[in-house]
């Protein structure tokens, strides 16, 4: 990238660790806002499959497809141009197998140009893990409560099965995930894990102890349709802005004051 700020890397995010500089990471899914979260210095863009509650309207994760996460990669890809981009592997797809997940991963990094795959499970998805790595492929693990397996845990709840989390992070670790994403872990578990592994972990609902943190954009800034997790940290209220700036326009439009003279071509 010769002229431009360099793009941050498994090295880069390795480092951070090791120097104690705290890692950020939001979720992005489409050109705009993943432009805006670079040039504001995300270290990591995230295409969740998130986007099934946040875009598309869904109960869960479940529905969305590897076609949708390809779609909102490449978008994001194309606007990234010094955060890492990581796209989630979408239900069932981390879940079929070493082959199979192997060249669903592959297919996800030619088709968007992302830089990393992320994949939810720990020790049961070791030798998956090992192959991505082995392929080439960065992959971070999901541990904690995994989304994707909401029906089977009875919901989204703190996950507090301590001796199960530290051999998901260790086994991940071990396998060569180059990080380790705790979801909904109480703060000293995620602690102990961090404290355990090389590699940076990164926590949403997992306590400050974390080497980083992500949250899921739309709630950061309040463009949210629904419930909001305890964990999060809103910094604005966008949808109501953009409630009052619409019916401010739709005011102006039934008033014949928009547009203005200034506003149209002689
Ligand atoms: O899909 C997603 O956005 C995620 C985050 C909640 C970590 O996995």
């Amino acid at each position: 990238m010769t002229g431009q700020q360099r793009r941050i890397t498994t090295q880069t995010l390795l480092r951070m660790k090791q120097r104690r500089e705290r890692i950020s990471m939001l979720t992005a899914y489409d050109f705009t806002m993943a432009s805006i979260l670079d040039t504001a210095g995300v270290d990591i863009l995230l295409v969740g499959d998130s986007l099934g509650m946040v875009i598309q309207g869904e109960e869960t994760t479940i529905p969305v497809s590897l076609r949708d996460m390809i779609y909102h990669g490449r978008l994001v890809a194309r606007a990234a141009k010094r955060a890492m981009v990581v796209v989630d592997l979408p239900f069932p797809h981390g879940q079929l197998g070493v082959r199979k997940t192997l060249a669903v991963s592959a297919r996800i990094m030619k088709q968007t140009g992302c830089q990393a795959v992320k994949l939810e499970g720990g020790a049961e998805q070791a030798a998956t893990i090992r192959a991505l790595a082995g392929a080439g492929i960065a992959v971070i693990a999901h541990v904690g409560l995994r989304p994707q397996s909401v029906h089977r845990l009875g919901g989204y709840h703190v996950q507090r099965n301590t001796e199960q989390i530290l051999e998901d992070a260790t086994a991940a670790e071990a396998a060569g995930a180059f990080c380790v994403l705790m979801e909904c872990v109480p703060t000293e578990l995620a602690a102990q894990v961090t404290a355990a592994l090389k590699v940076p972990t990164i926590g949403i609902g997992a306590g400050p102890e974390c080497d980083g943190q992500v949250l899921v954009t739309h709630d950061l800034i309040g463009l949210t349709v629904g419930r909001v997790p305890k964990f999060v940290r809103q910094k604005l209220d966008l949808s109501k802005e953009i409630q009052q700036a619409v019916q401010e326009f739709n005011a102006e439009v039934r008033a014949g004051t928009f547009p203005s003279l200034d506003e149209s071509f002689e």
